[in-house]
């Protein structure tokens, strides 16, 4: 196995002493310094696993130092050495990404359980990271991310059906990622070589949309100067889809209809039918069903297209995908603008993960490349994140904080009493609080009945 190296800095010998000797007695290699100055000097000239500081040093105070060494490798873990009643120092210290604190005078087994602790999350994170571009190439099909059962479904419902002449509809709400799945269906199907056109139906105005589907003859309507080839004449062999089915009108519909089950069309002004071989993907964020109930929309043809459904789901719906992706798209983002981005810090993503994305991946992809775009350093930070997810970041946050606190308090509270022999006064003294304060404590942390 690999040793560990940890630096202790602390400005009392005895202390460095003590700490060091339990942690070699252990296997890990140990280095010390007395001061924020010489330990920034042996970190940046050497490979430090784990920092374990005091709060209070001459010169650069530990937090000063935890600083530092957090905005170059944010990824090692610090523990802080905090004297008794400094229960601010240590939520400070917490707060600015210490791992943990350990109470004064340390306790060998403590510090032992505490080093081991963080340095096997360190490795876990390490590990990670390696794993990542792994992971990458199995969740990833035809540009298409996502580990999710939800999506590992879907990819095995695409190879199944891709080779098949079926037509195909697919649901799911606005930017989850349909043209993505119908681009995969195409690329991986037998007609990959041959055109994909897609058709958005929303955006065509009605009056045209029959000549953009099945083309015109010269002089059909007034404006026709030429002959026109339509966008399914354009895909013949190949795939069409059919965007924002919903929208067709009922007249169009009609003739969908007819092109589907005859495989013929016949161009506006046209007298003659011809044949051609293109398939058709649609897809809705509707829910079509209900379209047909109130009549929008044609039973026979929704039978027609619905051969196979495949149903995207939401991005709330599969929040597993969520890291994957928004690494992705910071990928990307890279390649192109050529920064140098590593990733985004933890309060970050953990915002990312709990917003519920109405606007689903597109949503996504729009909130990473805004905060990219704004941030100047190698990690994204809650800064440059969208303030409708700021919020969500805070409220975090303030509950870790509160957290930490109520537990910072009860392990100092109890560290006292214990070197106190549970004598409240002394302990009071120690922790610079009256015995009544201590006594409404101790209540409020079930060290006494209430
Ligand atoms: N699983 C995914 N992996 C990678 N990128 C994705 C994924 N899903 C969506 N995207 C990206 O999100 C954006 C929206 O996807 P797409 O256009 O396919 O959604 P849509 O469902 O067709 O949306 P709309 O209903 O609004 O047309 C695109 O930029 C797409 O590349
Ligand atoms: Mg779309």
């Amino acid at each position: 196995m690999q040793k560990h190296n940890i630096l202790i800095v602390d400005d009392e010998k005895n202390i460095l002493k003590i700490a060091s000797m339990t942690l070699k007695q252990s296997g890990y290699e140990v280095d010390t310094a007395m001061s924020s100055e010489e330990a920034i000097e042996k970190f940046n000239h050497n490979s430090f696993h784990l920092i374990i500081s005091d709060l209070k040093l001459p010169g650069i105070s530990g937090i000063g130092l935890l600083e530092y060494i957090k905005s170059r490798e944010p990824d090692i873990p610090v523990i802080v050495i905090t004297a008794f009643g400094t229960i601010e120092n240590a939520v400070e210290a917490m707060k600015k990404g210490a791992f943990n604190y350990l109470a004064k005078p340390v306790n060998p087994d403590e510090l032992l359980s505490l080093v081991k602790e963080a340095l096997e999350k360190y490795e876990l994170r390490r590990e990670n990271i390696t794993l990542k571009s792994e992971l990458r190439q199995k969740y990833s099909f035809s540009n298409i991310i996502g580990k999710s059962p939800a999506m590992q479904e879907l990819f095995d419902t695409i190879v199944m059906i891709s080779k098949t002449q079926s037509n195909i509809l697919i649901m799911g709400e606005s930017g989850t990622g349909k043209e993505l799945v119908a681009r995969a269906l195409h690329y991986d199907s037998d007609r990959a070589e041959k055109p994909f056109v897609t058709i958005d139906c929303a955006a065509i105005p009605g009056e045209i949309m029959e000549s953009e589907l099945f083309g015109h003859e010269k002089g059909a309507f007034t404006g026709a100067h030429e002959r026109k080839t339509g966008l399914l004449e354009h895909a013949d062999k190949g795939t069409v889809f059919l965007d924002e089915i919903g929208e067709l009108d009922l007249n169009l519909q009609k003739k969908l209809l007819r092109f589907l089950q005859e495989k013929e069309i016949l161009k506006v002004g046209g007298v003659n039918r011809i044949k051609l071989d293109a398939r058709i993907i649609a897809a809705t964020n509707k829910e079509l069903e209900k379209e047909v109930k109130a009549r929008k929309f044609r039973e026979d043809l929704f039978y027609r297209l619905n051969v196979v459904t495949l149903k995207v789901p939401p991005l709330r719906e599969r929040k597993d995908d969520i890291p994957l992706l928004a690494n992705h798209f910071l990928e990307k983002l890279n390649k192109i603008e050529g920064k140098m981005i590593k990733g985004f810090e933890d309060d970050v993503m953990d915002a990312l993960i709990r917003h519920d994305w109405p606007g689903n991946v597109r949503e996504l992809e729009n909130v990473v490349e805004r905060a990219y775009v704004l941030c100047p350093n190698v990690t994204i930070n809650i800064k440059y994140l969208h303030p409708k997810l700021i919020n969500l970041v805070q409220e975090e946050r303030e509950e870790i904080n509160r957290m930490n606190l109520i537990e910072t308090e009860k392990k100092l509270i109890i560290k006292a009493l214990n070197n106190t022999s549970w004598n409240q006064s002394k302990a009071a003294e120690i922790l610079g609080i009256s015995r009544k304060q201590l006594r409404t404590k101790m209540k409020r942390h079930s060290l006494l009945p209430s």
